[in-house]
């Protein structure tokens, strides 16, 4: 990996993933590229910064070329919630930048990363320690059927044509330099900045609802090792069970509470992310990613906490 473009750039990952990448293998040897450009300016003061729709095949073609690519981040996607408003276009986008990063990377000798996601999973899954290989056929969102198509797909190219494709299945994300946009898990995020700005939160998930989820500079080590282990040790290739921490509302707004004591969460659950929520796991059983090329998360639940609340904080002061 020494050419790398990240398309979606500046999405929730790709924001974050982008300076990480260069401050590794340095500013010129990584490309951001997203659709819209102006949201992501700032990610090209340090180094290359592409206008590209990632189903324009023929202008993919080109920014690859251009920059000599060997590695393609795809890191475009519609999540869970905004996915279920409009599936024909959540399919449209999600599959539409896969197929070209899969078909252009394999023309073009790159090895393709495409996150994978709890959205893999359904209500036939097992909830609690789900395996790394078990059921994922009863489905019920768009966004989790575009993920496994991904994980075949991605596995096809390299079992067909002896592609380099490697993948995870990400938890929540959780981070502060990007909102992610309509995803299941993000009241995870919300809770924080409603945290510091009001003191108060009105959680659309119900109590008791667990899920797994990973703080951001976590995930971000996840990809790069991935990408980094020596092949010969995947067993496994798309797409790999990552963990460091699963939890329920309650949990998390008592971590916040011991920063913010009277911080005060009420419910207000929106049906269509609960039963999003209800039919992905508990947590899951990450040992494979952990033997196969050395897994291992920095952050928990309080380090996490901590960490989001300071930054967050930080931030809306800038602001
Ligand atoms: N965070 C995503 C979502 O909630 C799941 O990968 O849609």
């Amino acid at each position: 990996m020494k050419k790398i473009i990240v398309i979606g750039a500046g999405g929730q990952i790709g924001s974050e993933l982008v300076p990480f990448l260069r401050n590794i293998y340095g500013s010129a040897n990584v490309v951001a590229a997203d659709l819209d450009i102006k949201k992501c300016a700032r990610l090209g003061e340090d180094g290359p910064l592409e206008e590209l729709n990632a189903l324009d095949k023929n202008r993919f073609i080109e920014v690859v070329r251009k920059y000599k690519s060997d590695t393609i981040f795809n890191m475009v996607a519609l999540l869970s919630a905004t996915g279920e408003k409009n599936p024909e276009l959540a399919w449209d986008i999600n599959i539409g930048a896969l197929t070209n990063s899969l078909n252009i990377g394999r023309d073009n000798g790159c090895a393709v990363f495409t996150p994978s996601s709890i959205g893999a999973f359904g209500v036939d899954t097992p909830k609690d320690h789900t395996p790394q290989d078990t059921l994922q056929r009863a489905n019920t969102t768009i966004y989790g059927v575009c993920k496994v198509t991904g994980e075949l797909l991605s596995d096809y190219y390299f079992h067909r044509f002896g592609m380099d494709t490697r993948s995870v299945r990400f938890p929540g994300l959780i981070s502060y330099v990007t909102l992610p946009g309509g995803g299941t898990t993000d009241y995870a995020v919300d809770i924080y900045y409603e945290a510091v700005r009001k003191g108060a939160f009105t959680c659309n998930i119900k109590a008791g609802t667990y899920m797994d989820m990973m703080y951001m500079p976590d995930a971000l080590n996840a990809v790069v090792k991935l990408m980094e282990a020596d092949p010969a040790k995947l067993v496994h290739r798309n797409s790999f069970n990552i963990a460091s921490m699963s939890f329920e509302p309650e949990q998390i707004a008592a971590e916040i509470r011991k920063h913010l004591p009277d911080f005060k969460m009420a419910y207000d659950v929106d049906p269509v992310k609960q039963a999003i929520a209800d039919s992905w796991p508990n947590s899951m059983d990450d040992s494979c990613a952990r033997m196969e090329w050395g897994w291992i998360p920095a952050y928990n639940l309080e380090t996490m906490t901590t960490d989001m609340l300071a930054k967050v904080k930080e931030k809306l002061n800038n602001d």
